[in-house]
């Protein structure tokens, strides 16, 4: 019989999609769950897949992949969809999809599944993904496919006693990993009201957080961050440490309206300490250590970067192009940032660098001073040579006008 590798997560869409398509197509069912940092029960889920009907059901531990291939480089690129969300999701996607696509060879599979609906971003990302990987591969998309509302689904669980970890009384939709945890439907559908209290998970309310500042020291190697108060640990350990240190002073929610790749704007809610720390850290790493026009230009690629990565173009030439760039300017980033977390706020406060290109003879005002003031006037007279020839023609053209 065919074989069919479902990107399986334990939750209600894809427990339900195994159902599905065996009561709908003529394949055997292979789960397979990509662990990129949630944290959960694998070893239940694997079984929950058993029970359900797949033939098989794999777990995958990615953690250590997801940082090195998509978390290190998001970090170089300052990774930030619409200026606020740090794109976690759509970072996870190409590598579940590039992980069910190696299954699928080794098992000789010709099908392969996710429970994405027909609304969202994730189908486009799982899909461009299968079809730049292995384009003779079969897609069958049940959530897409099936038309259930979700109480529908829901009740579809409920009746083939599918264990469901979702009520109808709160029904959240949540994606989560190392980089950051989204919620969806539900009370949030109405952007007009703030989102309840229920809804956050990883971050403390402000009233709630700690009520002293906690300082945190970020080292960086090549734009990668390595270590944390001087321990040098792996990058999915840091991250974790910096999600609890964030959290507990309620720094990294995002609400937030974004606009899909299929043209719906969405109101979402995110929980990202971690990125919200590194990013602000390697922005200032970055101030300390890349020369200005680098600088300047950098903010271009990241912007289409993040566009590129938002729209599942992941494996593609021109996000390979643009990370061979990044990865040249990211070899000067190197050095340690100090972090204040504080009631929701999030500061550098310190920096230093043996890369650094500040150099205080230069900057200081006091004693010490080697900047050549009297040069200055020379350099004014030239730059300044354009606006003055167009100002000059400008009040010409306005005197013979009014003449
Ligand atoms: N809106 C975000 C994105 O498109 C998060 C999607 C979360 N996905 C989910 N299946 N709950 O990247």
């Amino acid at each position: 019989m065919s074989k069919c590798i479902l990107a399986y997560s334990g939750g209600l869409d894809t427990s339900v999609a195994i159902q599905w398509i065996a009561e709908n197509y003529d394949v055997e069912i292979i789960a397979l769950a990509v662990d990129v940092g949630e944290e959960k029960n694998y070893e239940g889920i694997r079984q929950k897949a058993i029970d359900v009907g797949a033939v098989e059901s794999l777990v995958v531990d990615a953690k250590q992949e997801f940082f090195d291939d998509f978390l290190a480089r998001a970090i170089g690129v300052n990774l930030m969809y619409e200026h606020r969300y740090p794109a976690f999701t759509a970072l996870a996607r190409p590598l579940l999809a590039k992980t069910q696509v190696e299954v699928a060879h080794h098992y000789d599979a010709e099908f392969v599944a996710h429970g994405c609906t027909g609304k969202g971003n994730d189908q486009v990302r799982f899909e461009v993904t299968y079809a730049a990987l292995d384009a003779s591969l079969k897609v069958i998309a049940p959530a897409r496919e099936w038309g259930m509302t979700r109480e529908e689904a829901i009740e579809y669980a409920q009746e083939r006693g599918i264990p469901v970890p979702v009520d109808k009384e709160s029904p959240y939709s949540v994606d989560t990993n190392l980089w950051g945890r989204s919620v969806e439907c539900g009370l949030i559908e109405d952007p007009s009201r703030e989102p309840p209290e229920d809804a956050w998970e990883w971050t403390k309310s402000i009233a709630d957080a700690l009520e002293d500042p906690t300082c945190v020291e970020i080292g960086f190697e090549q734009g990668v961050p390595v270590t944390l108060d001087g321990d040098r640990m792996a990058g999915p350990e840091l991250i974790s440490r910096l999600n609890t240190l964030g959290g507990e002073n309620a720094v990294g929610r995002i609400d937030m309206l974004e606009n899909r790749l299929v043209g719906i704007k969405s109101r979402e809610l995110y929980e990202a300490p971690a990125a919200t720390i590194l990013l602000a850290a390697h922005r200032d790493m970055e101030s300390m250590t890349l020369d200005r026009e680098t600088m300047h230009f950098k903010p271009y690629l990241e912007l289409r970067y993040a566009e590129l990565v938002y729209y599942g173009l992941w494996y593609t030439p021109l996000r390979e192009a643009i990370d061979a760039f990044i990865a040249e300017t990211q070899k000067r980033v190197c050095g340690q940032v100090t972090i204040k977390l504080h009631k929701g706020t999030c500061q550098p406060v310190a920096r230093q660098s043996d890369r650094s290109l500040y150099q205080y003879e230069l900057a200081t005002y006091a004693e010490g001073d080697v900047f050549d003031q009297s040069a200055s006037p020379g350099f004014i007279h030239i730059w300044g040579l354009p606006a003055r020839v167009a100002a000059e023609v400008d009040r010409a053209t306005k005197k013979e006008q009014t003449n």
